[in-house]
């Protein structure tokens, strides 16, 4: 509750006498001060929520402490008392919020429904400020809550993404070493080879997943560097030519002679192609046996407006929209123990992180086009 506190200003000693004892059968502790200058002092020592003061005062007027004592505390309620021929005055100080005016001689009748209506308003004033702050409050805590439930959804969904893809590498290795135990007991030189490629098949994909995740955990610091646009594109073919022979699908680069040099992080860039090129070989390997010859062709290459251009394109088994929109989901695959479903995520990332765009076109069974476009400086 408020203090129930006044500062009384007046120059008359009689007037300030007969009001104090009102004030106080009305129960205000009164304070009292005989010019503006008295009264701003008391003020700023006591702080009451009330003031009353004559209008009319030598050296400093009731305006001029009305003006001063808003300036301090816009909320403090000042009551004018005015006497008959003051109504200029009175006007004038309207204009500098005073909240109210008696006229002299004070009937306390009068004195006290002003006061009342200056204590309602400190009252209102008080209670909305409680419910402006409890509001704030209540949206504070409410958003903290969010971004926390939010924040827990996500790193569980990660949780489970990932124990997902490292089961089934675990449960690949677990099968490569059961065989390769087969070929030692039977000394079997074709179960020892075939133990030995599931071995070194997993081995090949944990050593993915976790360069995947490392960049997918990397906070943003791209290096950044001038470099040919083919060099990561051949990188990826030389890398993926064995893996692509082996399967009987044709690799096939496909290179501008007139590129200039682009500013960007060619690892990560490297990294990008690689996850496309092992998803076109994928889908070239899932699609039918019988069908047509298989071919994934990498292509770099001029765009407008773009420092360069990046084409992965496959004739493999290609998706359909519904899968078309999923692809650059967290965890997203369509290939069973098989896939991780981080490879595009992360491709995604990186693009996003070089202020370029990533694309595709694409059809189920008529194969898919990955596009990329960067810009010819990726400030990161
Ligand atoms: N070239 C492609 N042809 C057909 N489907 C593709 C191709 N590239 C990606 N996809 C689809 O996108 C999914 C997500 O790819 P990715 O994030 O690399 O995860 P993963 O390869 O581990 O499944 C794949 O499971 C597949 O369904
Ligand atoms: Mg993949």
């Amino acid at each position: 509750m408020m203090e129930k506190s006044i500062l009384l200003v007046d120059d008359e000693a009689g007037i300030r006498k007969v009001l104090s004892i009102a004030l106080s059968d009305l129960g205000y502790q009164v304070h009292t001060a005989e010019n503006g200058l008295e009264a701003l002092r008391i003020f700023e020592d006591k702080r009451p929520p009330i003031v009353l003061t004559d209008i009319k005062m030598p050296e400093m007027d009731g305006i001029e402490l009305l003006r001063r004592l808003k300036k301090i505390s816009p909320d403090t309620e000042v009551i004018m008392i005015t006497g008959h021929g003051d109504m200029d005055l009175a006007i004038k100080s309207v204009k500098y919020e005073a909240t109210d005016f008696v006229t002299k001689p004070i009937n306390d009748e009068v004195l006290e429904i002003a006061l009342n209506r200056a204590t309602e308003r400190i009252t209102m004033r008080q209670t909305l400020n409680e419910y402006t702050q409890n509001l704030e409050q209540l949206v504070q805590d409410k958003t903290q809550q969010l971004v926390e439930a939010e924040r827990l959804a996500a790193v569980g969904q990660t949780v489970a993404g990932l124990s997902h893809a490292i089961k089934n590498i675990t449960g690949g290795l677990k099968g490569g070493a059961f065989v390769l135990e087969k070929g030692i007991e039977l000394n079997d030189q074709k179960y020892l080879m075939q133990g030995w490629e599931m071995i070194r098949g997993n081995v090949d994909k944990i050593t993915n997943l976790s360069l995947d995740l490392l960049n997918y955990a990397k906070a943003t610091d791209l290096n950044i560097q001038a470099c040919d646009p083919r060099q990561p594109a051949q990188e990826v073919i030389d890398l993926m030519r064995p893996r692509a022979q082996e399967l009987g699908i044709e690799l096939v680069s496909d290179f501008s002679q007139d590129l200039n040099s682009c500013h960007f992080d060619a690892d990560l860039i490297c990294r990008c192609l690689l996850n496309l090129v092992t998803n076109a070989i994928d889908a070239c390997r899932n699609d039918d046996p019988d069908a047509p010859d298989k071919k994934v062709t990498v292509r770099v290459k001029k765009a407008r407006g773009w420092g360069v251009e990046y084409q992965v394109l496959d004739n493999g088994c290609g998706m359909n929209a519904k899968t078309q929109k999923r692809i650059f989901q967290h965890f997203f695959s369509t290939k069973g123990s098989e896939g991780t479903g981080i490879g595009l995520m992360i491709s995604k990332k990186i693009i996003d992180e070089h202020n370029g765009v990533i694309n595709i076109e694409s059809e189920e069974g008529a194969g898919s086009k990955f596009f990329i476009k960067l810009p010819k400086v990726s400030n990161g």
